[in-house]
């Protein structure tokens, strides 16, 4: 059996530990013959193939980015995509393929399988917002990243007695600014999922400083204000219809020094949440979902997606894994706000 592998999206750490599973376990069990297919959805769109032996696989376990790379190819918005697709898979003599993404390569592969190619999905993202699975590989490297800025922009916040706001990713979920500023100790937090009051925010951090305390503010590039809308970097849109948003961050430090008369200061964590080595969490979540991926495409069980449900490894629908988005619930935030102020 020939099996094609790609990564869609914006990467993530954990991607090579993906793929480093799916070619050890398919070639030592199975004895499959394995090809990679570069940069997500335009590699089998175009023949743009990466040779996927034993050796090419060998020390990329810890290594952050995806030795396939990755885009945002959408090949359901490509003149004759899917027709261009198959005729590359069975020129490649590809029987199958594992796609490792989040929703847009994923709601991909599901419209494929419905289409009639067999493909396996292995959902991957920082943001976490899949829904079908508890977590997602990354997502624990990036509150890492997040949880490890603020405590450092604390110690500098403190001694200039500033407001520090961190702006963190997440589109439409808050999961990295839910987790990151809890584990930070952060003394308001703010999500896409509720636009938040600005005389609420800056009354929070008013009262941190009354008690000598810098007040940290994270807030998820989504996280717009009560009444106002998203804030975007600029109006253009990718193949997935997802435009750049960014700059709420420095909005609110400039709101929260001129209703405290206090210095703010706004930090974009950006693209370092995605980059660098896996977790040893995240390094061990992608090899599982490698591992059991393969056992799916040995079973001819196309358009299913590996998931964590607590400990264990299931398979789910890609239909039910792509029909929504994972936000972070009402009650989970809740239990954040006894921290705020
Ligand atoms: O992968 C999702 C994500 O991390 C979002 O949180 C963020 O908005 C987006 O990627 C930015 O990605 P890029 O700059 O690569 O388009």
């Amino acid at each position: 059996m020939r099996v094609g592998l790609l990564t869609g999206g914006g990467d993530c750490p954990g991607l090579n530990a993906v793929i480093r599973a799916v070619v050890r376990k398919g070639i030592e069990v199975y004895g499959w013959d394995l090809v990679g297919f570069r940069n997500g959805w335009q590699g089998p769109l175009e023949g743009l193939t990466k040779s996927l032996g034993l050796a090419e696989v060998e020390d990329i376990l810890v290594r952050g980015g995806t030795i396939l790379g990755s885009s945002r190819t959408n090949p359901y918005k490509t003149e004759g995509g899917v027709e261009r697709i198959k005729r590359v898979l069975a020129d490649q003599g590809v029987d199958a393929l594992v796609a490792i993404g989040g929703e847009d390569t994923l709601g991909v592969a599901k419209r494929l399988t419905d289409d009639g190619v067999g493909v396996v999905g292995v959902p991957k993202t920082i943001d976490n917002d899949l829904a079908a699975t508890d977590y997602t590989f990354g997502f624990d490297t990036a509150v890492h990243i997040a949880t490890e800025a603020i405590d450092r922009l604390r110690t500098t916040a403190e001694s200039h007695r500033r407001a520090l706001v961190v702006e963190v990713m997440g589109r439409h979920a808050g999961w990295i600014a839910l987790h990151s500023g809890l584990a930070g100790g952060a003394n308001v937090i703010l999500v896409p999922e509720r636009p938040f009051s600005v005389a609420k925010v800056v009354s929070w951090v008013k009262r941190r400083f009354e008690r000598e305390y810098a007040p940290i503010i994270v807030v998820a590039e989504g996280a717009k204000p009560e009444g106002g809308a998203e804030m975007l970097q600029s109006g253009e849109k990718d193949s997935f219809g997802h435009v750049a948003l960014g700059g709420i961050g420095a909005w609110l430090a400039d709101e929260i020094s001129r209703h405290t008369g206090a210095e703010s200061r706004a930090v974009v964590l950006g693209h370092v949440q995605r980059g660098g080595t896996p977790t040893a969490y995240d390094r061990v979540l992608a090899t599982r979902f490698g591992l059991h991926a393969v056992d799916a495409v040995h079973d001819g069980d196309f358009g299913v997606m590996v998931a964590l449900r607590g400990t264990d490894i299931v398979r789910v629908k890609l239909a039910e894994a792509t029909a929504e988005l994972k936000t972070v619930p009402l009650e989970r935030y809740q239990e954040a706000e006894v921290f705020f102020g």
